[in-house]
């Protein structure tokens, strides 16, 4: 995909800082089976916890004919996401929908991979084009701490072999890194994948959300992961493959493949973020870190027109700002940093 940014399309948008509008980020559901400490914390989201009613989720069709509208405006690339995106019932038909939209529009999931072997055969079939299967740790007592308990890791691993069976051959795997937690395993994970075509990508923990207790002790920076798995498997850095591209690239020199490490935290790539986020509910959100976004569910329902939500779109875009990953250091020092962050939109709402 060659999306050069600060290159304005004839008929794309450009926010105030002159990044262009290129990527849709999808919830599709605001439930999860599992329960990341990080994202979904058992004791918060327990039997009693009340998920999103039905009528307040964007139907199918209220997502086609958005995405209908952001394709027009020049996005490329639509990740759906959740929650977890494989418990949307029928997700297959969104996929189609989607897919029957422009030929070119790169569609990917990003997925705990717990549901791959149900579902991956009609969603390649469906058009869905790239997989991303969040595994954390390959250790069974690190994946099940760190996924809450539900799961086994042999339950993604074998998710990922049904990816492969049905024709992915080019996973994307992302491993949040802890310190202290399964950062022990990093090597390990590396291990595994590498020589298989998969790609392993190393994730700063970040300050996303209110429900983790973040703090700067847990992040181990994307030069300590490249230099720990550089020692056992040597490494030397690659182009990007796309302008703006979130995570960095490795090979090994041995030639058995590459990895990925995203710093948000330590080296953010906010200049280049061409990102918007749509939650659950049709709400627009245009940074990770936001504390709101803007309705657009109310518009697709009241009977107005595309042109009221191209405007509502557009708007927003050309409005934003955002690029709080630079901002982190200064706004975790000021006054009521806290408060602040208790506003947050949450990960599995805005979809990571
Ligand atoms: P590709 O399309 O394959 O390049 O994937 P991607 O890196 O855009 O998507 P993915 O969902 O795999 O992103 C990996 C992780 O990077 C996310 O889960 C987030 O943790 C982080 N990330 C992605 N986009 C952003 C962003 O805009 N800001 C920040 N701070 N982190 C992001
Ligand atoms: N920091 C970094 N990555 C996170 N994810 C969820 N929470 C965090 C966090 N605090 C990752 C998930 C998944 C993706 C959607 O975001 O593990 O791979
Ligand atoms: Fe679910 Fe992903 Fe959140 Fe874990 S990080 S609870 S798998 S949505
Ligand atoms: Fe984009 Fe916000 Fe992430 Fe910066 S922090 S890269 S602006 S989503």
């Amino acid at each position: 995909m060659g999306s050069i940014v600060n290159e304005k399309p004839a008929s794309g948008l450009s926010d105030r800082l002159g990044r262009p509008l290129r990527d849709l980020r999808i919830s599709v559901t605001d439930r999860c089976n599992f329960r990341c400490p990080y994202c979904m914390p058992a004791e918060i989201f327990g039997e009693k916890y009340a998920f999103l009613p039905r009528q307040d989720i964007l139907t199918f069709e209220e997502l086609e004919r958005l995405v209908r509208l952001f394709v027009g405006f020049g996005v490329e690339k639509i990740r759906i996401t959740g929650g977890e995106p494989l418990l949307r019932h029928g997700l297959e038909e969104l996929i189609g929908r989607l897919a029957a939209l422009s030929p070119d529009l790169d569609l990917a999931i990003t997925t705990n991979g717990s549901l791959l072997p149900r579902y991956v055969e009609g969603l390649a079939r469906a058009g869905l084009r790239r997989i991303t299967v969040s595994l954390d740790s390959l250790d069974p007592a690190t994946f099940l701490r760190m996924s809450g308990e539900r799961f086994s890791v042999d339950r993604v691993l074998e998710g990922i072999a049904a990816a492969e069976a049905a024709g992915f051959r080019r996973l994307k795997i992302n491993c949040v890194v802890q310190r202290g937690v399964n950062d022990d395993g990093l090597v390990d994970l590396a291990r595994r994948f590498h020589g298989t075509g998969h790609i392993v990508r190393f994730i700063e923990f970040m300050d996303v959300g209110t429900r983790n207790q973040w703090s700067m002790d847990e992040v181990v920076t994307g030069a300590e992961i490249v230099e720990r798995i550089g020692a056992a498997l040597p490494l030397e850095p690659i182009d990007p493959n796309y302008s703006g591209e979130v995570a960095a690239r490795w090979r090994y020199v041995d030639g058995g493949g590459e990895i990925g490490v995203i710093t948000s935290v330590s080296q953010p790539f906010c200049g280049t973020c061409t990102r918007a986020r749509l939650t659950t509910e049709g709400s627009l959100v245009t940074c990770l870190f936001a504390t709101g976004g803007v309705d657009l569910r109310t518009a697709l329902r009241d009977g107005s027109s595309d042109d009221v939500l191209r405007e509502r779109i557009a708007s927003t875009w050309t409005r934003r700002r955002d690029r709080y990953s630079e901002e982190r250091q200064e706004l975790l020092q000021i006054e009521g940093a806290a408060e602040r962050r208790r506003e947050r939109v949450e990960m599995y709402q805005v979809g990571g």
